[in-house]
């Protein structure tokens, strides 16, 4: 197979070649042959890391899925999302630029080249990656996770492109790729990885999806289906895949028909960094404990919040306990309901992601 892509290739060539005198011959204005001579020729100006790089609009000509996907993630926002422009004071913060627009993750900050090649030796650490200075509102974009210090672009398969690729799966399959700019839930990871959870950041993080890499005509019509990653980097995505996550439930309860007591447990069974986790921004996790009538409706409410910045917040494997005290009063007899609710939310609580909820029935409590 691998002997028979450099012929196809050459076929093209002279294909390209007997369309140019189609298209002098007949017809100057044939868009199809046209755009098929311009693919086919090598893009050197995609592989530039400077001004002259043409931006990630560009690789959605072709990579259009994964173009799409990226432009609703927060990662092509992470420059001009309104929350970053304010905490840098209007962009005067250099050193915040670097993960919020970086040149790309294989380019230290301190320069790490060999001096025979010219080439960068390892991939930035911790947040050590040179900022960019053009295209800034593509926030964390193509090139920042893919063009190489050599100018080439770097992913897990190996391909034919108009632009050179350099295979190199075993670091974009791995969690260090994320960790360079998420130091601290990089950290957290490692922490935990190993007691035979070996997800990593992108098998949560990044659905697995078998699809060509590329959708522009004619040129995916060469290509085949292979393994990929959906380009979402969303926490949603991961909620989705791992349902259950935290387990969430009452434990004893003790109902004298004055007051009702206990706990509620949470156990963060399945992620391995802390909920929520994160160093910058707003993030906070919230248990809401509610006790409702007959009618549904909340006569008590008890509330706890988990911040990073508390230290408060569930590690992976955790276990933690938060009682509570209701009084009750006339209103409160009959067919009352305990409920328990964890969600994600954030500063100006638009944001209310359901994390899990559980409820229990109070009349079915044998009471002593
Ligand atoms: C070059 C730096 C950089 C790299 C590399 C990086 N991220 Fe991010 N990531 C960011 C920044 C900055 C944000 C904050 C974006 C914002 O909200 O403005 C972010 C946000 C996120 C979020 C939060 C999304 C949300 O819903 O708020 C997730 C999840 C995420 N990244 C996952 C990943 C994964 C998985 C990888 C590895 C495949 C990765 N990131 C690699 C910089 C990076
Ligand atoms: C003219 C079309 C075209 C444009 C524009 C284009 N690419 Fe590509 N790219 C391809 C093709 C074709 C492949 C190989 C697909 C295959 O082998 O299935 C490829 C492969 C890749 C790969 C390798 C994926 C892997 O599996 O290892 C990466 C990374 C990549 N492109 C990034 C980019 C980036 C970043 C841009 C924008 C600067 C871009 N491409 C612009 C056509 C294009
Ligand atoms: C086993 C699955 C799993 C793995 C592995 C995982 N995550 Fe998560 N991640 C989640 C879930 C579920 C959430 C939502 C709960 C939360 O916000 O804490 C989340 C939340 C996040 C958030 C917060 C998003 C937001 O909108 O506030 C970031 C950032 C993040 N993960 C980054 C990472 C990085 C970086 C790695 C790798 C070091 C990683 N995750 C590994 C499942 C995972
Ligand atoms: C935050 C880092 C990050 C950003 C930003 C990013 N990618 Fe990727 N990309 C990855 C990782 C990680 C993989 C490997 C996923 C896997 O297959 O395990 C990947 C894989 C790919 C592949 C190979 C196909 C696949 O799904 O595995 C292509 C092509 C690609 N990316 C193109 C792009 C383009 C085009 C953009 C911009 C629109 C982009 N990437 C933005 C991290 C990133
Ligand atoms: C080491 C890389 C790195 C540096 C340096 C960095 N950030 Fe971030 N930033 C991130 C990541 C990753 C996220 C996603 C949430 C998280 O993990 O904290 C983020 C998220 C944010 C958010 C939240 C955006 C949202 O929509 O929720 C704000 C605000 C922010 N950063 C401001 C700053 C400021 C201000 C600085 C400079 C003092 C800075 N960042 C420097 C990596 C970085």
């Amino acid at each position: 197979m691998i002997n028979k892509l450099p012929h196809i290739k050459a076929f093209l060539h002279i294909f390209g070649i007997a369309a140019i005198v189609i298209i002098t011959a007949i017809s100057p204005g044939c868009g199809l042959f046209q755009k098929m001579l311009t693919s086919m020729d090598m893009h050197p100006e995609l592989v530039k890391r400077s001004e002259e790089f043409p931006g990630s609009h560009k690789c959605g000509d072709c990579h259009i899925d994964i173009y799409k996907e990226w432009s609703e993630s927060t990662h092509s926002k992470s420059y001009i999302n309104e929350e970053f422009r304010v905490a840098t004071n209007n962009y005067e913060f250099e050193f915040c630029i670097r993960c919020h627009a970086p040149e790309t993750v294989f380019l230290p900050l301190k320069k790490n080249i060999d001096d025979n090649t010219g080439i960068s030796v390892t991939p930035s650490e911790k947040g050590e990656i040179a900022p960019r200075d053009y295209n800034l509102k593509d926030g964390v974009d193509c090139q920042g996770c893919h063009l190489t210090v050599d100018c080439e672009f770097s992913g897990p398969h190996s391909g034919i492109s108009p632009h050179p690729i350099k295979q190199n799966e075993e670091f974009y399959k791995k969690s260090e790729l994320c960790g360079t700019c998420h130091v601290d839930t990089f950290e957290e990871y490692l922490t935990y990885v190993g007691n035979g959870n070996d997800e990593t950041c992108q098998d949560c993080h990044m659905p697995a999806v078998k699809r060509k890499l590329i959708q522009d005509e004619p040129w995916q019509k060469l290509h085949k289906k292979k393994e990929g990653k959906k380009h979402t980097f969303s926490s949603l995505s991961a909620i989705e895949k791992i349902k259950d996550f935290v387990e969430l439930k009452f434990t004893e309860i003790n109902n004298d028909n004055n007051q009702i007591t206990g706990n509620v447990e949470i156990i963060n069974t399945k992620v391995n960094h802390s909920i929520p986790t994160g160093k910058y921004g707003y993030r906070e996790v919230m248990l809401l404990i509610n006790f409702k009538d007959n009618l549904g409706r909340i006569i008590k409410s008890k509330q706890e919040s988990m911040f990073v910045e508390l230290n408060n917040q569930i590690k992976p494997g955790e276990k933690k306990i938060y009682n509570f005290v209701f009084d009750l009063d006339d209103k409160s007899g009959g067919h009352n309901e305990l409920e328990a609710i964890l969600l994600r939310t954030n500063f100006n609580r638009t944001d209310k992601t359901l994390f899990a909820r559980v409820e229990l029935q109070l009349d079915q409590l044998k009471i002593d």
